[in-house]
């Protein structure tokens, strides 16, 4: 602790007090709101001009030594802060002050996924996490992509060295949520799940295309199940988001992993309508299909007895026509200017 020496007694007492004051304290810098140092103060106010001058010189040393007293007991304090190496990085690390934490909010795409799996759940279906790194097995070949199947070229995403893959959709829940629920059919219940997680592609990004989005998948798995509770399930689904009764329509599509496959429009609610050609009145949201006997069967279920429909939507576009967004990679942005409007 540094000390310069004073001539003044009044002073010189002071910093005697002080010093063994400072040494007890547990939060040092109480030490500005001192009695003792109050008392200086007090003083200086009270001195003839001429005396002014001196004291107020050694006052401020004693303020200067003061204030080095607290950056060395501020750095100490830093080296003994014992660091855990093997803690979450939040333990060690100050937090960032980004946003303050009363204003902060719920990402959109969080909301709205949220949303939708209320609805899902709701309608019976289990809630699943996907996986932010997966295998072969699961992105293709569970899914009825056979090793050079062209199909896979659809599905261009990231590769680790060692050959794992970043999911390109969530179709790849399929194979382990049947497995997992096959127990339900047993019982004479039906599979029912949705899987809302994040997936990513090798694209050209622009204002529709990004790397990282989320879509949600359902699976539904019973006896005698057709194309018929496919088109009523997400009807009702998707007519509970929009908040009215819609209209939809099937387009026959291709997909490995269903047969018959097919993509799903829905008549576009009259808030997103923007003229009334035909081309304006289906908005196409989504693939499905009725999933394929050799998905089933990878996963241990009698394509003979039972059969099933599956869908993946991506969740992003639903989010920008609801709030008017013009570019997709907002959301993956990180700009606090966009998070603040759903503040
Ligand atoms: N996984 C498909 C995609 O991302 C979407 C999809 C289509 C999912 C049909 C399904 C399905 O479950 O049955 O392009």
């Amino acid at each position: 602790m540094s000390s310069t020496s004073y001539t003044i007694p009044s002073i010189v007492r002071a910093s005697e007090q002080l010093t063994k004051e400072f040494a007890k304290l547990a939060d040092k810098r109480a030490i500005l709101r001192s009695k003792n140092l109050e008392a200086l103060y007090a003083e200086l106010r009270t001195l003839p001009n001429e005396e002014k001058a001196t004291f107020g010189k050694e006052l401020n040393a004693l303020k200067s030594d003061i204030n080095s007293w607290l950056n060395d007991a501020d750095e100490s304090a830093e080296k003994q802060a014992p660091i855990d190496v093997t803690a979450p990085q939040d333990i060690n690390a100050a937090a960032p002050q980004l946003l303050p934490g009363e204003t902060g909010t719920k990402h959109p795409l969080m909301t709205e996924l949220e949303y939708m799996s209320d609805i899902a759940y709701r309608m019976g279906f289990a809630i699943e996490q996907s996986r932010l790194i997966d295998d072969d097995y699961h992105m293709f070949e569970s899914l009825n992509f056979p090793e050079g199947h062209p199909a896979r070229d659809d599905y261009d995403t990231f590769m680790t060295t060692e050959g794992l893959i970043a999911p390109a959709h969530t179709s790849t829940m399929q194979n382990r949520v049947l497995k997992k629920y096959a127990g339900n059919l047993e019982k004479g219940e039906p599979i029912a799940v949705l899987v809302p997680d994040r997936v990513f592609r090798n694209e050209d990004l622009d204002v529709t295309h990004e790397h990282t989005f989320y879509q949600y998948e359902g699976v539904f798995v019973g006896e005698g199940i057709t194309v018929g509770n496919l088109i009523a399930t997400l009807r009702t689904l998707l007519s509970e988001y929009f908040g009215q009764d819609l209209k939809a329509k099937l387009q026959p599509f291709y997909f490995p992993f269903t047969e018959p496959s097919f993509e799903f429009a829905i008549e576009r609610p009259a808030a997103l309508r923007k003229g009334d050609t035909e081309a304006d009145m289906w908005l196409e949201l989504l693939g499905c299909g009725m999933i394929h006997p050799n998905v089933l069967s990878a996963a241990g279920i009698d394509p003979v007895k039972y059969s099933g429909f599956a869908w993946g939507g991506g969740i992003e576009r639903l989010v920008m026509m609801k709030y008017g967004i013009e570019d997709i990679r907002h959301f993956e942005s990180g700009k606090l200017d966009f998070l603040r409007q759903f503040s």
